[in-house]
């Protein structure tokens, strides 16, 4: 039985939906702890309804990065985690936390790394044109949104699209990659080769989600707009 604590910043559904995998696919492991870093971010709530440990460690209550980092990792210990799992934790860790956690520590970020590390990956994605974008989830290494990639899902960029639509048609897709490397994790088949990750068996460490409806439904509303598409 392996141990998971979770570390959230705000809503958790990325959290929500590794919670939800674990019971309902009754993995060989248990979520031991959701650890916030903001008193009021929401998923606590939604742990704490499901029966589990919740903690907060408010980074505004320390003086600078280490001190943070120090204490979120003596209560992280505390729940003697296989796995830390980063889901919408948005802090920048310092090498030393990220040292102590290498090889068992997963992210989520929504876009196609490495392309857009950093914030509002949305809209740097549609400024740049892109015409797919997307997320994934690696293993945590010292430079930010860095590091051996796991799994990665695509979707496809309408016409028409704002940051919070694309936002959304990424995050369903969040839910689906994040419960399965974890699981997989969980599973022990992963395996780091320097900045590469083997899965065994093998199978595709990737998922593209083309709502090909969507996709006409826009482009045909941009023709009409006369926007083209
Ligand atoms: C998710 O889209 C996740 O990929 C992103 O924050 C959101 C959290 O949503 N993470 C990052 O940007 C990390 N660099 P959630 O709280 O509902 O899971």
């Amino acid at each position: 039985m392996k141990n998971l604590v979770i570390l959230i910043s705000g809503r958790g559904s990325n959290m929500e939906a590794v919670v939800r995998a674990c019971a309902h696919e009754a993995w060989p492991a248990r979520i031991a702890a959701v650890i916030a870093n903001r008193p009021d971010a929401a998923g606590l709530m939604f742990a704490a309804s499901h029966g589990i440990a919740t903690a907060v460690v408010d980074h505004r209550q320390y003086s600078d990065r280490a001190a943070f980092d120090a204490a979120l990792a003596q209560v992280i210990d505390g729940y003697q985690p296989d796995l830390v799992v980063l889901a919408g934790f948005m802090r920048v860790l310092t090498d030393g936390f990220v040292a102590h956690y290498s090889g068992r520590m997963l992210n989520i970020h929504p876009s196609l790394l490495p392309s857009f590390p950093g914030l509002k990956t949305h809209q740097q994605a549609l400024d740049a044109g892109c015409r797919v974008h997307g997320a994934t989830v690696h293993f945590v290494t010292p430079t930010l949104d860095h590091g051996p990639i796991v799994l990665q899902s695509a979707v496809p960029v309408c016409a028409g699209d704002d940051a919070a639509a694309l936002a959304a048609r990424i995050l369903k897709t969040e839910h689906v990659i994040y419960p399965r490397a974890v699981r997989w994790f969980v599973e022990g088949r992963l395996a780091l080769d320097g900045e590469r990750v083997t899965l065994t068996p093998p199978e595709p460490q990737w998922l593209f989600l083309d709502d090909t409806n969507a996709n006409a439904k826009d482009n045909a509303n941009a023709q009409a707009a006369g926007e083209g598409a």
